[in-house]
């Protein structure tokens, strides 16, 4: 029988991952959780936004990673949105773990105690969340979504959205989009989006 096409596109083979074969647009952000040691951890996941318009807050994670056991044992995680110029701060905390299981480049970072619950954030990030562990979402094939209601939220003053002049305030505090795979924007130029009249949420 003769297969299906769209002109000009490629089906890609659904027997591989197919997220590796274009390019996508994710935020970034670092989870923090505490380890059993007592340290804490921060990990990057660009699989990672909010879950509803209340205060959810979702990523995806694999049950074999730190952060997924520490989630469990602790019930309460911490996000950071970096900026720009942290993304190589960013990415070393993806720096393998050491034989006994530590991750010394993530203790080399500079943090701040959360508030709210026995945690850390990236210092000078722009956005910080506290979230306490609503479900884990299993068996995604090897990856698990972790949900977490918000308890508290922290947003830098120069980033607090102001209507008014949204465009020049992302010209001057830019934003830090992560590309899968394996490339970033810094996002300064912005137009309003062109909702329809009459829209409602
Ligand atoms: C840019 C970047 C984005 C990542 N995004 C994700 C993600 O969305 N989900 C995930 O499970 N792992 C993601 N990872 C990989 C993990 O965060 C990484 O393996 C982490 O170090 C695991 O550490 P842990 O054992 O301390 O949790 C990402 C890594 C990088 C470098």
């Amino acid at each position: 029988m003769e297969s299906k096409t769209i002109p000009y596109f490629h089906s890609l083979e659904m027997t591989h991952p197919i997220w590796e074969r274009f390019f996508q647009v994710f935020p970034l952000t670092l989870i923090g959780s505490k380890e059993p040691d007592g340290n804490y951890d921060l990990a990057p996941k660009h699989m990672a936004m909010p879950m509803s318009w209340q205060h959810y807050f979702g990523f995806v994670c694999a049950p074999t990673h730190g952060t997924y056991q520490n989630i469990q044992r602790e019930g309460y995680f911490t996000v950071s949105y970096p900026r720009p110029q942290q993304v190589v701060m960013t990415s070393l905390s993806a720096s393998p773990r050491q034989c006994d299981d530590s991750k010394p480049t993530v203790t080399a970072l500079p943090t701040i105690p959360s508030l709210h619950g026995d945690g850390i954030f990236l210092k000078d990030a722009y956005l910080y969340l506290e979230c306490t562990l609503d479900r884990f979402v299993d068996h995604l094939g090897p990856n698990s979504l972790i949900i977490g209601k918000v308890i508290a939220a922290h947003v830098h003053e120069e980033m607090l959205l102001q209507e008014e002049n949204s465009e020049e305030q992302i010209h001057n505090h830019p934003l830090l989009a992560y590309l899968h795979p394996r490339r970033f924007a810094t996002i300064q130029d912005s137009l309003a989006f062109p909702m329809p009249a009459g829209f409602k949420r």
